[in-house]
């Protein structure tokens, strides 16, 4: 039984976060059982902020989301694209199709791309080593990042070998039972753990993640995801709620809350200051400030969507998802407004995760592991990798200027911003 903790408790437990990187199983449940207790959010994402602040400065990433097919061989029971899903109209975009979302994006200051997909077996290797090296010819300067769900050890190499620099795989739930309750037999947490595991040694920068309030999450749930991301060390984690689809078997289940996802995203921004966090398109569809909610609290990417008008629709993962009918210059804009609004600049730049990539234990990819020890972070820097010592529980790389200079901007003191007010007005979930 978690005792509802007093606000000096639970700030205590912000601070103690903020200090070691970590917090207990049951300092975790009672930080999330005092998630509402007033004033404790705006000390956790100020906290929150000035942990991002320290590494990344006011900087926010762009990465051009370029959604090129919604086949999939998955049958997640809440992705609006499932394959039993017969509603879904389904597409392709052709190679051409894929350069000229890139020429564009890159016209428009973006730096990275993100190729993502469904598990379509039309996407087998050999064309996306093609599309992957053209891209990498035509955009030398920018990074490329590839969300195309699990496959072999030796595809993802080859796709490594062609170009790719990321990878984004959402875990989606480190607690096993949970897990089951989201997919279809067939559908593997060890295997996504193994695909996790098998990206990290093959040398991308890696993005694990989960939704948040997806049906049967509890506390415990999302504990066990904090555990795991402590435990995999990745580059990047995309956290967004959970939205229901009407054709799917979700169709009727509660969405997850605002509130709930960008408490995470300070959590997250503590355990780890150097991750790229994306405030995403389903936090800002959940609510109208989301994504600003999102920046506030500590995340610092922002991943529009360059998939052609024509297709954006056909995308739909979830119901209402947002920045579907505006042209990419529209979104790039209005993107904009919203991140300087919040007192943070969008810099172009590749936006790689500052320092380095760090080795996790060989546990990292068992199921809800407890944190094992951390080793030696292995660094990434112009494709060589080296081992450098770490001090216990301080993984705080050195500030490297990892993007062009930021544009001058004086940002509005925080305490001033109408937006403060906005955020804690949230509704709780
Ligand atoms: N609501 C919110 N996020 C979803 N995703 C899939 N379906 C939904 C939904 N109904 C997320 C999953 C997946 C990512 C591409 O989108 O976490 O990994
Ligand atoms: Fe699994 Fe879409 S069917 S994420």
């Amino acid at each position: 039984m978690i005792a509802f903790p007093s606000l000096n408790a639970a700030a205590d437990l912000v601070e103690k976060l903020e200090r070691e990187r970590m917090l207990s199983r049951g300092e975790f449940k009672s930080l999330l059982a005092g998630r509402t207790l007033p004033g404790l959010t705006a000390r956790l994402f100020e906290r929150a902020r000035a942990a991002r602040r320290a590494v990344y400065g006011d900087a926010v990433y762009l990465r051009g989301l370029i959604e090129f097919t919604n086949y999939c061989r998955k049958d997640c029971f809440y992705c609006g694209i499932r394959k039993s899903n017969a509603r879904a109209e389904r597409y392709r975009l052709s190679r051409e199709q894929i350069l000229a979302c890139c020429a564009q994006g890159r016209a428009l200051g973006f730096r990275t791309f993100v190729l993502q997909g469904g598990e379509d077996p039309y996407f087998n290797d050999r064309r996306l080593a093609d599309i992957i090296g053209a891209v990498r010819a035509a955009h030398p300067d920018c990074a490329l990042t590839l969300s195309l769900g699990e496959r072999s050890r030796a595809s993802y190499q080859t796709l490594f070998d062609a170009g790719a620099d990321r990878y984004l795989l959402r875990h989606e739930s480190a607690a096993p039972g949970h897990y089951r309750s989201l997919h279809p037999a067939g559908h593997s947490l060890r295997n996504r753990m193994r695909c996790l595991s098998d990206l990290r040694d093959i040398g991308y920068q890696v993005g694990c993640g989960f939704m948040v309030g997806s049906p049967g999450q509890t506390d415990d749930c999302l504990i066990d995801d904090l555990f795991f991301i402590k435990d995999l060390q990745p580059q990047m984690v995309g956290i967004g709620p959970f939205i229901p689809h009407k054709d799917t078997p979700f169709a009727g289940e509660q969405p997850g809350g605002a509130p709930l996802t960008v408490f995470l995203l300070g959590i997250l921004r503590l355990m780890d200051p150097a991750l790229l966090l994306p405030a995403t398109t389903a936090l800002g569809t959940i609510h109208p400030q989301g994504r600003e909610a999102g920046l506030r609290a500590g995340a610092n990417v922002l991943m529009p969507n360059l998939s052609p008008v024509a297709v954006r629709k056909k995308y739909m993962l979830y119901d209402d998802k947002i920045c579907t009918g505006d042209e990419a210059a529209e979104c790039r804009a209005c993107l904009e407004r919203r991140v300087n609004a919040v007192g943070l600049a969008v810099v172009v730049s590749r936006g790689d995760c500052a320092g380095f990539l760090r080795a996790a234990p060989a546990s990292a990819c068992s199921p809800a592991s407890e944190p094992a020890p951390i080793p030696g972070p292995v660094v990434r820097r112009q494709d060589q990798f080296f081992s450098v010592p770490i001090p216990a529980f301080n993984p705080i790389p050195e500030l490297s200027p990892a993007f062009e200079p930021i544009p001058a901007f004086v940002p509005a003191p925080i305490s001033e911003s109408p937006l403060t007010a906005k955020i804690t007005e949230l509704p709780h979930a």
